[in-house]
């Protein structure tokens, strides 16, 4: 059978402007292009689960607007098990305006409908969590919600991934409940801001995006370059990673070999403009890996 991935986590549509650069404080700019993309740090974890070869069942939110009907379409088509997101009335779906300038974004995301998320929604799907290979989180959910799910997979036995994004500070509960934690060079300062937890370090999977990733395995530290692409749009790749992650770590490969694969992923995703747009299939980065490790010999 396929692995099985649960996602709970955040659902948006990404408004996305592209100028020549940023506008200064106070300044109106005029930009280059418009597009709407699908997008949300949950939404975009479960397609790149999706496309890297698991079952994904997203645990969600949205609005009852067109954004929510047309973000639910997208993501049945993209063979994402969608039954479990709810549509909650009298709040918007969540959307993030993202700029994009000077190789680099700003993104500012309006949650809506996605803090509208309870425990209780939570409750009433753990059938779905306890039966789950991982369970994956972002922090674009309240914490409570990751709280609760994260507690429900840890009593299971259900192994858990959190990408503390974007950062706010967490409960120490967590620090049991979660397997994995998956924060960037940012992230993983505020993280560890009041001193390195214990528990906490050797569960870290730092990404710094063309830094590479770092990791421990078997009380070791490991670091893996990041692949050189042309990057067209960065917007999501620490997603791609984390959802080829959980779908790596779901098929039951060893840590070293899912960051691999995980870090590939999130590389080719790049080139691509949209969160979503270009995160690769499970046979696409098996060739490039294969290819990769062809030149090496
Ligand atoms: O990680 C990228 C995502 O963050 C975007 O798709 C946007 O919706 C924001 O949530
Ligand atoms: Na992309």
């Amino acid at each position: 059978r396929k692995p099985k991935v649960t996602v709970v986590g955040s659902i948006n549509m990404d408004l996305v402007v592209s100028a020549s650069r940023m506008p200064e404080k106070g300044e109106t700019l005029m930009g280059d292009d418009f597009h709407t993309y699908p997008g949300g740090k949950g939404a975009n974890q479960a397609v790149a689960a999706t496309r890297a070869g698991a079952d994904v069942t997203l645990i969600g939110a949205v609005g009852v607007d067109s954004f929510g009907q047309e973000l639910m379409t997208h993501l049945e088509k993209q063979k994402v098990n969608m039954s479990l997101v709810t549509r909650k009335k009298d709040v918007p779906t969540g959307i993030a305006t993202i700029i994009l300038a000077e190789n680099d974004n700003r993104i500012i995301v309006t949650p809506g409908a996605n803090h509208s998320l309870t425990p209780e929604d939570i409750k009433k799907q753990e059938e779905t969590i306890r039966n789950s290979d991982i369970v994956l989180f972002q922090l674009e959910t309240p914490v409570e919600v990751v709280i609760k799910a994260a507690e429900l997979a840890h009593q299971a036995g259900v192994k858990t991934i959190l990408n503390p994004a974007p950062f706010q500070p967490i409960p120490e509960e967590l620090f049991e409940t979660i397997k994995y934690f998956t924060p960037n060079e940012t992230e993983v300062k505020e993280l560890t801001s009041g001193g390195m937890d214990g528990r906490l370090q050797k569960k870290l999977i730092v990404t710094m995006g063309e830094q590479g990733v770092s990791y421990t395995q078997d009380e070791q530290s490991k670091h893996v370059a990041a692949y050189k692409v042309n990057a067209i749009d960065t917007t999501g790749a620490g997603d791609t990673f984390n959802g080829s992650l959980a779908a790596k770590l779901a098929s039951g490969s060893e840590l070293n070999e899912a960051i691999d694969f995980a870090n590939a992923s999130a590389a080719l995703s790049v080139e691509k403009a949209g969160a979503q747009n270009g995160m690769p299939e499970k046979e696409e980065v098996e060739k490039y890996l294969q290819g990769v490790r062809g030149n090496l010999k």
